[in-house]
């Protein structure tokens, strides 16, 4: 145990624990990206998609990976913040004893806004998860055909079309997806260079392949609302029916 929160604690251990939740979490976001694209089934299917999560391994699939993501989003960015602000502590350390006669540091742009986006990537799933989740903001609506039913389903297309047709939050999804590409772009690399995956002749490969991924998945997400935007209708016709029951359907 005392071995462990040692390593955690390390330098290396914090890189390590970065790049183990980053790759976890690339999972997560492919899967999420794949689940979304029922959107453009249209209601029935995206709505479909939004009870299987409910309601597969009778329900306990849904407890059990919001409690993973808690802890891969949660350990994620303190790992990562941690590391970075570690680092710019030895830096400014560094500096004071050696005083470098005015080099460039070593670092790229993308690397060093790292903590930027993930910060900003961060409020965004919070304002995200209230919003789509738990349909903070919206009107609440059931599924037709769950209305009256012991387990109402929220209509999750509905609250997706009614948010992407509000100019700022569009504005802001497109935005967000951006960055999150950008993120992507360096941590994918970043995450197979410290679990020690790359060897000189994949190098060249990987770091392709991690900027190709971070390009597809940040173009993924950032069709969903432009299409919304400009092919769906914001009056509907919906299959739901206004509910008074609220909570996390
Ligand atoms: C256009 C982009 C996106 C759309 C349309 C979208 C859509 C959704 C929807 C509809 C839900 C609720 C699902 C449900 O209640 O059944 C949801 C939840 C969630 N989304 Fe997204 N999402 C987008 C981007 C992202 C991104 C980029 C991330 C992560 C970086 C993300 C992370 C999450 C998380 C963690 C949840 C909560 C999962 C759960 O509790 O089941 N989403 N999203």
């Amino acid at each position: 145990m005392n071995t462990f929160v040692s390593f955690y604690w390390s330098t290396v251990g914090r890189k390590f624990w970065t790049a183990l939740t980053g790759i976890c979490l690339v999972g997560f976001v492919i899967v999420h990206l794949v689940g979304n694209l029922t959107l453009f089934l249209g209601n029935q299917a995206m709505n479909d998609y939004a009870y299987f999560l409910e309601t597969a391994l009778h329900g306990g699939l849904r407890p059990f990976g919001e409690l993973a993501l808690l802890v891969l989003f949660g350990g994620h960015a303190f790992t990562a913040l941690s590391a970075t602000l570690q680092n710019r502590r030895g830096r400014i350390q560094a500096y004071a004893v050696s005083r470098p006669a005015g080099g460039r540091s070593h670092q790229t742009l993308s690397s060093r806004t790292m903590a930027v986006t993930g910060l900003i990537l961060l409020t965004f799933l919070v304002l995200h998860v209230a919003q789509f989740r738990f349909g903070v903001g919206f009107e609440w609506h059931v599924t037709a055909e769950s209305a009256g039913t012991a387990h109402p389903v929220r209509d999750v297309y509905r609250t997706v079309v009614e948010a992407f047709h509000t100019p700022l939050w569009m504005g802001i999804y497109l935005f967000v997806m951006v960055l999150l590409g950008y993120h992507l772009r360096h941590g994918i690399w970043s995450a197979f260079q410290t679990l020690g995956t790359i060897t000189t002749p994949l190098r060249r490969t990987l770091f392709i392949l991690g900027a190709v991924l971070a390009v597809l998945l940040a173009l993924g997400f950032l069709v969903l609302p432009i299409y919304v935007f400009s092919m769906v209708d914001p009056a509907g016709p919906f299959q739901s029916v206004p509910s008074a029951l609220g909570g996390a359907r």
